[in-house]
C-alpha cells in the first residue's frame, strides 16, 4: 500500500509540519511540503493532507493543491489540521474534495497551535491507526 503525507505550513513554528512529520513518522513515511512537491508524483492509496487557517482561510497555496488534485492520484484523503481555534481548514478541503469524487474520511487529525509538543504521540497513533484502514 501507497501513503503519501503532503502539508502546507507557513509558521516559523511550522506547528503543521511537526504534526504532519509525526503521523508521517508513525506510518513510517516521509511528510513532504506541497511547497517542495507541488504535485503527487505518485499514487497514492491513503493521502494525509493537512493544513492550517490564516486570517480565517486556508493558505492559497493548500487551496491550490487540492483545486489540483488529481481524484485518479488519490483513492481517499485522511485530513489534519493546526490552528488557534478554528477547524475550518479541514471543513473547507473536505468539502472541495468531496465534490471533485475524491473519498475523504470523516476522522480527522486536530492539535490546538499552543499544544504541538502534547500532540505529537497522539498523531503518531493516529497516522498508524488510519494507516491500518486499509
Ligand atoms: C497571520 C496568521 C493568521 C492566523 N489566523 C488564524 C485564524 O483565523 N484562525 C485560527 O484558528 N488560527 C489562526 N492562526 C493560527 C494558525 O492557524 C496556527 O498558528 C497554525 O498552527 C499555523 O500552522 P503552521 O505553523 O504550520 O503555519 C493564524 C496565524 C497567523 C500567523
Amino acid at each position: 500500500m501507497d501513503i503519501a503525507v503532503r502539508y502546507c505550513s507557513k509558521t516559523k513554528f511550522g506547528n503543521t509540519r511537526r504534526i504532519a512529520e509525526a503521523i508521517a513518522d508513525g506510518i513510517g513515511v516521509k511528510a513532504v511540503s506541497i511547497a517542495d512537491e507541488p504535485n503527487l508524483k505518485e499514487k497514492a492509496d491513503i493521502l494525509f493532507l493537512g493544513g492550517a487557517p490564516y486570517a480565517n482561510i486556508m493558505a492559497p497555496e493548500l487551496r491550490e493543491y487540492a483545486d489540483n488534485l488529481d481524484p485518479a492520484m488519490a483513492s481517499k484523503v485522511v485530513l489534519f489540521t493546526t490552528s488557534n481555534w478554528s477547524k475550518r481548514t479541514v471543513l473547507a478541503l473536505k468539502k472541495m474534495l468531496k465534490a471533485k469524487g475524491i473519498s475523504v474520511c470523516e476522522e480527522y487529525f486536530y492539535a490546538h497551535m499552543l499544544n504541538i509538543d502534547g500532540k505529537i504521540e497522539a498523531a503518531k497513533e493516529f497516522g498508524k491507526k488510519m494507516a491500518g484502514t486499509i
